[in-house]
C-alpha cells in the first residue's frame, strides 16, 4: 500500500476540482484526478504534484465501478473523496423548467455522488486515520437563504440546481450520520461564487480562492466537525 495519503477529486479536469487536487497535492497528497479525459493531470505533474489520471464519468455506474476496481489494485484504500463533479443547465423561472433538466442535473450534482460516495466507501474505510468526506455543494443550495430579501444571490429563483445542492446537504447530514462511530468525517463545502466555466466565468473569486472551502473539510483534524456545511473560514446556513 502507498505510504501517502491519496485523494479522489471528481470533476478534476477544470475549475475548482482541478485547484482542489493542486491544492491537496502541494500539502502533499497523491491526488486521482476524476475525469472523463486526461486533461489535467499533466499540468499538476508539471507542477511536481503526484497527480494520477482516473478515468470516471460519475454518472455511469460502469465507470464508478471500474475507477473503485483500479483504486483497490493500486492503492488499496483511499482517504479523501471530493464529490465535486456538478453542472448547471442555466436557471430558467420555476414555472418554465423543463423536467429533464432537472433530472439531468440531479443525476450529477446529487445521484452521482451518492453513487462514488458507496463504491468508494470500502476503501474510506481502510484509511487511517480515518477518511474526509467533501461534498461540493452551494450556498444557493440554502433554504434559509433564499428566505432572506436581504441574502446577495436573493435574486436566483430556479429549481434544478439550487434544488439539488439543497439534496446534497441532505445527502451529507445522512452519510455523516451513518459514518459517526467510524470516524470518518462528511461535511457539504460552499466554494463561494467562483469565476469558472460553470457561470461563464463571471464569479468574483478566484479557483484558487473557491478550492479553500473543500481543501480546508479533506484535511479536517481528528477534532473537526461532521454533517456540517462550511465556506472556507466558518459555517454556512443551510
Ligand atoms: N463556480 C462557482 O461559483 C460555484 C459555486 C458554488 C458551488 N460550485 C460547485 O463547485 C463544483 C465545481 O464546479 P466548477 O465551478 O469548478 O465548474 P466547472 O469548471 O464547470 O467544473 C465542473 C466539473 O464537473 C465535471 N463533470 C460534469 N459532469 C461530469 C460527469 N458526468 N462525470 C465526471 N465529471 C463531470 C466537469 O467535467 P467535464 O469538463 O468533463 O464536463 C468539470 O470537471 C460543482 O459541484 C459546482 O456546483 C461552484
Amino acid at each position: 500500500m502507498n505510504g501517502k495519503r491519496t485523494a479522489l477529486i471528481t470533476g478534476a479536469n477544470k475549475g475548482i476540482g482541478l485547484e482542489t487536487a493542486r491544492q491537496l497535492g502541494q500539502q502533499g497528497m497523491t491526488v486521482l484526478d476524476g475525469e472523463r479525459g486526461a486533461r489535467a493531470v499533466a499540468t499538476l505533474r508539471g507542477e511536481s504534484i503526484d497527480a494520477r489520471f482516473i478515468a470516471l464519468d460519475v454518472t455511469d455506474a460502469a465507470s464508478i465501478a471500474e475507477a473503485s476496481r483500479m483504486i483497490e489494485r493500486d492503492l488499496g484504500r483511499l482517504d479523501v473523496l471530493v464529490n465535486n463533479a456538478g453542472i448547471i443547465l442555466g436557471r430558467p423561472k420555476p414555472s418554465e423548467t423543463r423536467l429533464d433538466d432537472v433530472r439531468r442535473v440531479f443525476e450529477v450534482n446529487v445521484f452521482a455522488a451518492i453513487a462514488v460516495t458507496n463504491a468508494m466507501l470500502p476503501l474510506l474505510r481502510r484509511a487511517s486515520p480515518a477518511a474526509r468526506i467533501v461534498m461540493v455543494s452551494s450556498e444557493i443550495g440554502g433554504l434559509s437563504n433564499h428566505g432572506d430579501p436581504d441574502w446577495t444571490y436573493a435574486w436566483f429563483n430556479a429549481i434544478a440546481y439550487p434544488a439539488s445542492k439543497t439534496a446534497l446537504n441532505m445527502v451529507t447530514v445522512q452519510y455523516a450520520k451513518e459514518l459517526a462511530a467510524t470516524g470518518i468525517k462528511v461535511n457539504a463545502a460552499d466554494p463561494g461564487y467562483t469565476a469558472t466555466d460553470l457561470n461563464g466565468n463571471r464569479g468574483t473569486q478566484t479557483v484558487a480562492e473557491g478550492a479553500r472551502a473543500s481543501v480546508r473539510l479533506a484535511l479536517l483534524d481528528d477534532a473537526g466537525p461532521t454533517g456540517g456545511f462550511y465556506d472556507a473560514r466558518s459555517q454556512v446556513p443551510w
